[in-house]
């Protein structure tokens, strides 16, 4: 894998993943964990964030310290299953704002289509991170920043829990400029589109809706 394509082997996150892999994880738990898990992601997806030299006086000295330069941020989280992930960012970033983005496969041309837009009107001045808890054939993925491209958007990022080999290939071909962030890079996807071995349905075990 190349620079663009960052896994987190952190022993919390690591950790975390194994409990949602397990398919005897209810509801509330999986949940809980994919919004820790998403914080924690967070946390190092934004190591890259500029900062600014401010003065500030303590109760002791005055001193000239690091704050964040005022990066304007957005998420956008890939329904349905992106929902999972916002209040996780949110925990770390609580001034982004929020777009959301859905999409269906056309049965005929097999083209994922949006029936679902809405983005902050100043988009095209924030940078995003797309979020979606699995990157498996990366169709909806690439589609969605495509989609996020059209506003004039110039800096993306992609974060995903877990990704297949396929998906980040499909992505890094379609968008060399993305940079994806994973918990882990799985083996690869069955006949179904399952990413092996995977979690399951996020959606479904997000939500409850099995
Ligand atoms: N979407 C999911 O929720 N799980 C997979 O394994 C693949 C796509």
């Amino acid at each position: 894998m190349d620079e663009m394509v960052h896994i987190f082997d952190h022993p919390l996150i690591q950790h975390k993943l194994a409990i949602l892999r397990d398919e005897n994880t209810g509801v509330k738990e999986f949940r809980e964990i994919v919004s820790e898990i998403a914080t924690l992601m967070c946390y190092e997806a934004t190591r890259d964030l500029p900062t600014r030299e401010v003065e500030i006086k303590t109760p002791v000295a005055t001193g000239t310290f690091k704050t964040l330069a005022g990066k304007k941020l957005a998420i956008v989280p890939i329904l349905r299953a992106g929902l999972g992930m916002v209040d996780g960012i949110l925990t770390l970033i609580p001034s982004a704002k929020v777009g959301h983005i859905g999409l269906y496969r056309d049965p005929q041309t097999l083209e994922p289509v949006e029936y679902y837009c809405k983005m902050p009107s100043d988009i095209a001045e924030r940078d995003v991170i797309v979020l979606d808890p699995m990157l498996a054939t990366g169709g909806s993925a690439s589609a969605a920043i495509q989609f996020i491209k059209n506003y004039e958007v110039k800096h993306i990022k992609l974060m995903n829990i877990i990704a297949a080999p396929e998906g980040v290939e499909r992505v890094r071909k379609d968008h060399p400029d993305v940079a994806i962030y994973c918990a882990a890079l799985d083996e690869k996807l069955n006949d179904h589109g399952y990413i092996v071995p995977g979690l399951g349905d996020a959606g479904d075990r997000i939500f409850g809706t099995k």
